[in-house]
């Protein structure tokens, strides 16, 4: 798939089949946020692919999973570089590529983050998350009930300025 094809088709997924996503598709996807860029090439980054139906079934009673049958739990390193703390925005880059892979795969995603934080302590025990990684969040993945529609975004001419603001 054209990669404009696919940032144009991606759509955040909150409804999904029961139909399951492939260990082939879940690695390449995976694969996909391995290959994103981070700050200092600190690689920072550990990831869980979750499929199981019991472990899956738990996310979803946290509420993390909008009903998909797949997750890829994204878990970072908190370490600052020489340069600064660039920790978020290298898991950022990561999701990104993978949300992006996912459509890639003919399959929808849903970054979610917001209901994480809160739940870290539960998402830990449940996957059995070592001391000094955080749970930065977790991408839904899986077939779509149905395409969403674009939701509105401004366009190019209200946010972009050529070589000075305004200009
Ligand atoms: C940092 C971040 C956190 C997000 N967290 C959630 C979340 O917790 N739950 C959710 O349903 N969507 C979440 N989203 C998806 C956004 O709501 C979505 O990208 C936005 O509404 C625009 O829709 P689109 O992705 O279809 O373009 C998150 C997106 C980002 C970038």
């Amino acid at each position: 798939m054209d990669l404009y094809e696919a940032m144009n088709a991606r759509r955040s997924v909150r409804s999904y089949t029961d139909e399951p996503v492939s260990r082939d598709a879940l690695q390449r996807i995976v694969q996909a946020g391995i290959e994103a860029p981070t700050g200092c090439n600190m690689q920072l980054r550990q990831f869980i692919i979750v499929d199981d139906a019991d472990v899956i079934g738990q996310l979803a009673k946290l509420g993390v999973t909008k009903g998909a049958p797949a997750a890829v739990v994204i878990l970072m390193d908190p370490q600052g570089t020489p340069y600064g703390e660039f920790w978020v925005q290298d898991a950022s880059a990561t999701m990104e590529n993978m949300l992006l892979a996912a459509v890639a795969e003919g399959l929808g995603a849903c970054w979610i983050e917001g209901q994480v934080t809160p739940k870290e302590p539960q998402l830990r025990k449940i996957l059995g998350v070592p001391e000094g990684l955080r749970v930065w969040s977790i991408m839904a993945v899986g077939t779509p009930t149905a395409q969403p529609g674009r939701p509105p975004k401004p366009s190019f001419d209200e946010i972009v300025h050529f070589d000075r603001f305004g200009g």
